[in-house]
């Protein structure tokens, strides 16, 4: 049987499925990611495609001899806690597909390659795009290195359970020279392509993004032996908070600031927190911006951690500015693909990180439900092989011109 994109997807649908959240949790170099791997490294070698393992733990597929000026596509496996199924798969499967499609039609010139990035998500060392983050020099190894995940254990160790050298993680410039142009295909994280019934656009930019821990320090104490007015809560203060980054997103157009995940210590329903760390998410289409939002919510932060006695912290964890991609590609992609639409996007991708040393473009395929980093997440079968087509398509452009 021909694989399509939804063949392949099929095959890998029952790995790190997650009861509990629902969706799939594939964390980088869990037990699922790293079957996910190996489905990818078959499938690459039964094309005859040279499969090799980068000191970052990029997986690399190369039909031809790796040179420069390659032309590269691909996308990442890992996933967020209960997410999707196509947010990274469809572009590695539709990868694949477009790989077989080039090679039907004779297509040959540049040397080819899918690249498969780990750790795009962020969620387990919380670092977004720490592969390419490392691949390119944007992240320093001794940083990356020191990263613990849940359970305390440090990205160092994860690289080393997995078989890398961590003393090799580390910028690659060999790596990233060879990469001519690179062409991410992605699931659209929105609803643009519903509103113009259309199944795959062009990338135009990315809003600048980052991820910042705010640390409110209280007093643990006994939720029954403690009076009320004897508390110094840290939980309290940062219930609030949240309401707080809600309305100061509000009131800047175009902003989005999420708190997504609250971490209280030691974390016991019976036990006052100690701390509690608030993970926030901030993005707006201008750096500057997003900079503003975030020093009103650490001022806020702290005026709400003082009225419950506590104290507040900030530490911006990352940060990804603003991404505009190249624009000659992205005319020429629209040209090839028959005046796609040209969409922004609120996600933050390989692509971005890369997009700062080679020439870089996404497409996004229609999602019908517009959601995304969650199991609602989807792509119906023809509008993923549209967009397979649309990658080929696309690759053989940048192949043979
Ligand atoms: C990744 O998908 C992100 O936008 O955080
Ligand atoms: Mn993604
Ligand atoms: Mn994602």
């Amino acid at each position: 049987m021909t694989d399509t994109v939804t063949t392949l997807l099929a095959e890998i649908a029952d790995i790190g499925t997650d009861p509990h959240r629902g969706g799939y949790s594939r964390p980088v170099y869990s037990d699922a990611e790293h079957q996910l791997r190996e489905w990818f490294i078959g499938h690459a070698a039964n094309r005859g495609l040279d499969v090799q393992t980068d000191r970052n733990g990029v997986l690399w597929a190369w039909d031809g001899t790796p040179g420069p000026g390659a032309i590269v596509t691909g996308s990442h496996l890992d996933s967020v806690p209960g997410g999707g199924a196509f947010d990274g798969p469809l572009g590695v499967a539709s990868a694949l597909i477009a790989f077989d499609q080039l090679t039907a039609r004779g297509v040959t010139g540049r040397p080819r390659a899918i690249a498969v990035f780990p750790e795009e998500e962020g969620s387990r060392f919380g670092r977004a795009c720490l592969g390419s983050q490392l691949m390119t020099g944007a992240l320093a190894p001794e940083r990356a290195l020191a990263l613990t995940d849940g359970d305390g254990t440090t990205f160092a160790e994860a690289c080393a359970a997995a078989g890398l050298d961590p003393a090799h993680v580390g910028a690659d410039p060999d790596s990233l020279a060879r990469i001519g142009t690179f062409v991410e295909l992605h699931v659209e994280q929105g609803r643009g392509l519903i509103d113009l019934g259309e199944p795959v656009a062009v990338a135009s930019s990315i809003l600048g993004h980052g991820r910042w821990r705010i640390s409110i320090h209280g007093e643990g104490n006994h939720a029954g032996a403690t009076l009320m007015a004897d508390r110094r809560d840290p939980m309290v203060a940062a219930g609030k908070l949240v309401v707080a980054v809600q309305a100061i997103a509000r009131e800047t157009p175009e902003a989005r600031a999420t708190v997504g995940r609250l971490e209280p210590v030691p974390g016991g329903t019976n036990v006052i927190a100690s701390r509690v760390d608030v993970w926030l998410d901030v993005r707006h289409p201008e750096d500057v911006v997003v900079h503003a939002v975030v020093e009103r919510i650490r001022q806020a932060a702290c005026a709400l951690a003082a009225e419950e006695g506590c104290e507040a912290s900030v530490t911006e964890e990352s940060y990804s500015p603003t991404v505009d991609f190249d624009a000659r590609l992205r005319d020429d992609l629209v040209t090839v693909l028959g005046g796609a639409p040209v969409l922004g996007t609120g996600a933050g991708h390989d692509a971005g990180v890369l997009k700062e040393h080679v020439r870089t473009a996404m497409l996004f395929v229609r999602n019908p439900t517009g959601v995304s980093h969650a199991p609602n997440e989807h792509v119906e079968a023809a509008d993923a092989e549209a967009g397979a087509a649309a990658l080929a398509d696309s690759l053989e452009f940048l192949i043979t011109r």
